[in-house]
C-alpha cells in the first residue's frame, strides 16, 4: 500500500530540508526523499560547510606560520597535520548533518533514504520499490559540477570540488580552472597549506559575476598571498597526467603541469534520472526546471526550488524558496526578494555583494552615485591587522535609494547582512549614513561609504 503525504520533497539540501520543515510547521504531512546516507545535500556534505571548515583551519595554519610575528607572538615549529584537519572538517559535517536528521524527527517529517523519481503528478517512485502518493511534489534536486567536454573528471588528477575537500596530501601544483567562488575558496585553502596554485579563467578578472571593483581588488590581494592568475585564457586540453594547455589572452600557448587540476567552471542543475522528461516537466533553454512565480512547474502539483531552478545557485536562495513554496502550498503568500540576495566568497579577505553591480545599475538607470570607503582608514581594521579592501555603496542618482553594496575585507560575510536588510527595506544612502554604528567596528566603514555617496565621509 502506497503511503500518502501532503508533500513529498525530493532532495534534502538547504532548499529541500527547509521546505520540509516549513511545510510540517504549517500542518502538512511531509516526506523527504534523499539518496545520500546523510541529509543536508551538497551544502552540508561536500560544499559550503566542509569548505568553510577547511578555510578556517588553513587560515589558522597559515597565520600561525606567517602572520603572528607582527603581533609580537613568536611561534616556532609550526607543522601541518592534514589528517587531523580533514578529520575536524568531517566531524563538523557529521554534527550538522546529524542535526538535520534530528530536526526531521522533531518536525515529524518522514525521511525516505532512497532515490526518488517523479512517476506522474501525485506519485513519487523510490528505487527500493516503494511508491509515495503526494498531493504535491517539490523537486529540490540541487546541482552537480560542470565537466569540461575534453577533460572528464577522473577524481584523481582531474578533480571536482568534492575531491578538493579531501586531498590526502598537499598538491605540489594545483591548477584551478575557474576563478569563481569555488576556485578562489579551494585555491586559497591549498595555497595556504603550501601548494603552488595557478588559477586560470576565461574572464579577465576573478569572480567576474560580482562588481568589477571587487574582482580587480581580489586579484591584487590574492596575488600578494601567492596565488597566480592566468586570465582571459582558454583552456584547450587537460591530460590525464595533469598537463594543461592554454591559449593566453594575447594568443600565445602556455603549458602548465599540475599534479591536481581542479575544474570549477560552474555547476548545472541535477535534473537527470528523475523521470522529469517522462513526466512531461519542461526545462528552460539553460537546462534548469521551468517554474512560475509560485515555483510550480508546467505540471500542476509539481513544484521545484533551489539550484535546479533559475537564479543563483546559493544555499540561502534555496532555503528562502523552500519556505516560500511551503507557504504557497498552505494557501499563504510566499516571498523571496531576488534583488536582495547576498553573495559571499569566503576567502581571506572575504568578498561580498548584494543588489546591483555598478555596471548593472548604470545599464538600468544611466548615471548612479557611488560612495567608497577603504578599511585602511578604519580604526578597528588596523587594530586587528585587517586594513585591506573597501566597502562600495551604489545609490540612485535622484532618489538616493540604495541599489547595491559590495565589499571586500575581513569578515564582510557578516557585514553584508546589513546591506541585505537595507535593500529589503528600500533604504537610502542617507538612511545608512544616519544609522549609528558601534565604534570601533569595521561596520563603520559601511556607514562611511554611505556618507561618501554624498561626499561627506568623515575619515577620508
Ligand atoms: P562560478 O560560476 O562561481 O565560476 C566559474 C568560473 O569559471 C567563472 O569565472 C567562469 O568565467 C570560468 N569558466 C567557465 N568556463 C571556463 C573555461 N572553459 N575555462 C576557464 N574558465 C572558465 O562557478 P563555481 O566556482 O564552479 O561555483 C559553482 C556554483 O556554486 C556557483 O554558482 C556558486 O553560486 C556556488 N557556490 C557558492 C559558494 C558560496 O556562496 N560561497 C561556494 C561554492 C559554490
Amino acid at each position: 500500500m502506497a503511503e500518502h503525504f501532503d508533500v513529498v520533497v525530493i532532495g534534502s539540501g538547504p532548499a529541500g530540508y527547509v521546505c520540509a520543515i516549513r511545510a510540517a510547521q504549517l500542518g502538512m504531512n511531509v516526506a523527504l526523499v534523499e539518496k545520500r546516507e546523510t541529509l543536508g545535500g551538497t551544502c552540508l556534505n561536500v560544499g559550503c560547510i566542509p569548505s568553510k571548515a577547511m578555510l578556517e583551519s588553513s587560515h589558522h595554519y597559515h597565520r600561525a606560520a606567517h602572520g603572528l610575528g607582527a603581533h609580537g607572538v613568536k611561534v616556532k615549529g609550526v607543522e601541518l597535520d592534514l589528517p587531523t584537519m580533514l578529520g575536524r572538517k568531517d566531524s563538523v559535517v557529521k554534527q550538522l548533518t546529524g542535526g538535520i536528521g534530528m530536526l526531521m524527527k522533531k518536525n515529524k517529517v518522514t525521511v525516505k533514504n532512497a532515490w526518488g523519481s517523479v512517476k506522474s503528478a501525485g506519485v513519487v517512485a523510490l528505487d527500493n520499490g516503494e511508491e509515495l502518493q503526494a498531493k504535491n511534489i517539490v523537486i529540490a534536486a540541487g546541482s552537480v559540477p560542470v565537466e569540461l567536454p575534453f577533460a572528464k573528471f577522473d577524481h584523481k588528477v582531474v578533480v571536482d570540488s568534492t575531491d578538493a575537500l579531501a586531498f590526502d596530501k598537499v598538491p605540489q601544483h594545483l591548477v584551478v580552472i575557474g576563478a569563481g567562488v569555488i576556485g578562489l575558496e579551494m585555491g586559497s585553502v591549498w595555497q595556504r597549506l603550501g601548494a603552488k596554485v595557478t588559477v586560470v579563467d576565461i574572464a579577465d578578472r576573478p569572480v567576474a559575476i560580482m562588481d568589477a571593483d571587487l574582482g580587480i581588488e581580489a586579484k591584487k590581494l590574492f596575488e600578494k598571498q601567492g596565488l597566480e592568475f592566468v586570465l582571459g585564457a582558454k583552456v584547450q586540453a587537460i591530460s590525464a597526467t595533469g598537463d594543461v594547455s592554454i591559449e593566453t589572452a594575447d594568443g600565445k600557448k602556455l603549458e602548465l603541469k599540475g599534479d591536481k587540476v581542479l575544474v570549477a567552471v560552474g555547476r548545472r542543475a541535477a535534473t537527470q534520472g528523475m523521470g522529469l522528461a517522462e513526466a512531461g516537466i519542461k526545462l528552460t533553454e539553460r537546462g534548469v526546471i521551468e517554474i512560475d512565480a509560485h515555483y510550480q512547474t508546467n505540471i500542476p502539483g509539481i513544484y521545484a526550488i533551489g539550484d535546479c531552478v533559475p537564479g543563483p545557485m546559493l544555499a540561502h536562495k534555496g532555503e528562502e524558496e523552500g519556505v516560500a513554496v511551503a507557504e504557497y502550498l498552505a494557501g499563504q503568500k510566499g516571498h523571496v526578494n531576488y534583488d536582495a540576495i547576498p553573495w559571499v566568497v569566503y576567502t581571506h579577505p572575504e568578498i561580498a555583494g548584494a543588489g546591483m553591480t555598478e555596471a548593472e545599475a548604470v545599464a538600468k538607470f544611466g548615471e548612479v552615485k557611488v560612495g567608497k570607503f577603504k578599511f585602511v582608514a578604519n580604526g578597528r581594521a588596523l587594530a586587528v591587522d585587517e586594513g585591506q579592501g573597501f566597502v562600495k555603496v551604489i545609490a540612485h542618482k535622484d532618489t538616493d535609494e540604495l541599489l547595491g553594496v559590495h565589499m571586500i575585507g575581513h569578515n564582510v560575510s557578516e557585514m553584508i547582512a546589513e546591506a541585505a536588510v537595507l535593500l529589503e527595506f528600500k533604504a537610502s544612502a542617507e538612511d545608512l549614513a544616519r544609522c549609528v554604528h558601534a565604534h570601533p567596528t569595521m561596520s563603520e566603514a559601511f556607514k562611511e561609504a554611505g556618507l561618501a555617496v554624498h561626499g561627506r565621509a568623515i575619515h577620508s
